[in-house]
């Protein structure tokens, strides 16, 4: 199956052009804009982050719904995508043949009545990203920031990552025929996530040193040598992750949930998320914002503390969790993230290490399972409705952002009662479920399965 999308292929619908895009500064003293083809991480002027805005098509809102739905029934490759199957409210490209996809997205809203119980809910749904190609929801940004490379012309790919962007980036690279180059931490990283850099044939370079400041190693080098960066700094990453809530959306019928819960790293995600929801609504496809919870790791929350104590963002200079996906103490996408909450009416909470750990198992019992820093979401969905911020009865979709198979050493330790927090904290092993060696005697284990 070819991953490029054939000239040929271009489906029907709306193409946008690329005169009615730009990247215009987010900083609200500055909004300086840009063409959408320049190569821009942040503002040259104020170094504020940078978003795509656009001169939409005047297609109504129920036109743009009745054709989404209808791509559901196509086979052409920009209408399987869960990315592109909305590209009426991405409309960044000219010209779709730059398009690397791997069928993204489509990922499943699940019911999980035992993890409602758990959470102090009557019901929950989880979105979940972790069934999408490399087993994250970066894949919903990779396919929009790899887009924007093989456009811009680019050879050569960087990131670093905590793993899941790598992973992703490492597909999309390849796929797109592209060389990637990324940056991890060294020893911070789940073996299967390094794994996936290695079998999709990126260049991987192991830094001693933490996420923060292989970013700002990483952009030196970047414009050092000529190399694009998708971090989620990277405002294409952004559009692309926004196709999670229009997905969501058009899941539910365009009925907008009460609470929206994610968890919360460098911030990306939530900035994503925000502006999708502003903009549905802004476009008159929702009436209403769900309100954003931001669920972070106690051990690396910034984000956290600055909106409890109302402050500026101070910086954690050692983050330290076992959720290692949001590992990060600097984020570099807070102005965007702190809008959106504000603008949602939202909250942001932080978890341990044991509510994370315990949260997971359950929704492993709910036969769903998810990543540490997914199971951050339903950890907080426990602490909010106990202390009635959400309400019981609301109607709340948690984001599960990567797959269970992304850190099996975490599991594995954690039903054998030998998981450990940073600072040897010894984490209880509540749910456990550990395995059983039995000899090779029908006998014997049917008397014991009696
Ligand atoms: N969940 C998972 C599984 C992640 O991999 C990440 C981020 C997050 C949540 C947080 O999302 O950064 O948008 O707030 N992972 C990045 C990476 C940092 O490098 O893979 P965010």
């Amino acid at each position: 199956m070819s991953s490029t999308v054939p000239a040929g292929m271009r489906p029907g619908g709306l193409q946008a052009s690329a005169g009615r895009a730009e990247l215009v500064c987010f900083e609200p003293s500055c909004r300086t804009r840009f063409a959408i083809t320049d190569v821009l991480y942040n503002c040259p002027k104020c170094d504020g982050l940078l978003e795509a805005i656009y001169e939409y098509d005047g297609r109504g809102p129920e036109d743009l719904k009745r054709l989404f739905r209808e791509r559901r029934m196509s086979n052409a490759p920009l209408d399987s995508s869960g990315v592109w199957r909305y590209r009426e409210l991405l409309p960044f490209l000219d010209d779709y043949t730059h398009v690397v996809t791997l069928r993204e997205g489509n990922t499943p809203l699940l019911d999980a009545p035992l993890a409602a119980r758990y959470g102090g809910l009557d019901r929950i749904t989880f979105k979940h990203q972790g069934f999408n190609p490399t087993g994250s929801f970066k894949d919903n940004g990779m396919t929009c920031g790899a887009a924007q490379a093989r456009r811009l012309n680019m050879k050569r790919v960087a990131c670093v990552s905590t793993g899941n962007t790598s992973a992703s980036m490492a597909a999309y690279a390849a796929a797109g025929g592209m060389e990637a180059l990324i940056f991890l931490p060294h020893g911070n990283i789940s073996f299967g996530k390094l794994a996936q850099a290695l079998e999709y044939g990126a260049k991987t370079l192991e830094v001693e040193a933490n996420f923060d400041e292989i970013l700002a190693l990483v952009r030196v080098l970047a414009q050092k040598l000529g190399i694009y960066l998708l971090n989620s700094m990277n405002p294409f990453r952004v559009e692309g992750q926004k196709s999670i809530m229009f997905e969501m959306l058009d899941q539910r019928d365009w009925r907008v949930p009460d609470w929206v819960v994610l968890p919360g790293g460098n911030l990306g995600n939530t900035s994503a998320f925000g502006k999708a929801l502003r903009e549905a609504r802004d476009l008159g496809m929702i009436d209403k914002l769900p309100r954003i919870a931001v669920i972070q790791a106690a051990g690396a929350a910034p984000f956290y503390r600055m909106w409890k104590d109302g402050a500026a963002l101070q910086a954690v200079t050692k983050p330290e969790t076992l959720a290692t996906a949001i590992r990060i103490g600097d984020p570099v996408s807070w102005p965007k993230a702190l809008h959106e909450v504000r603008t949602s009416n939202g909250v942001v909470e932080q978890v341990s290490e044991q509510e994370i750990a315990d949260a997971k198992a359950q929704i492993g019992r709910a036969g769903i399972g998810c990543e540490p820093a997914s199971a951050a979401t339903l950890a907080g969905i426990r602490k909010l409705t106990d202390a009635g911020v959400i309400d019981k009865a609301a109607d709340v979709v948690a984001v599960l952002t990567g797959n269970v198979l992304k850190d099996t050493d975490y599991i594995y330790k954690y039903h054998t009662n030998q998981l450990e927090a940073p600072g040897g904290v010894k984490i209880r092993s509540n749910f456990g479920n550990r395995s059983i060696v039995v000899p090779n005697d029908a006998d014997r284990i049917a008397e014991m399965l009696r």
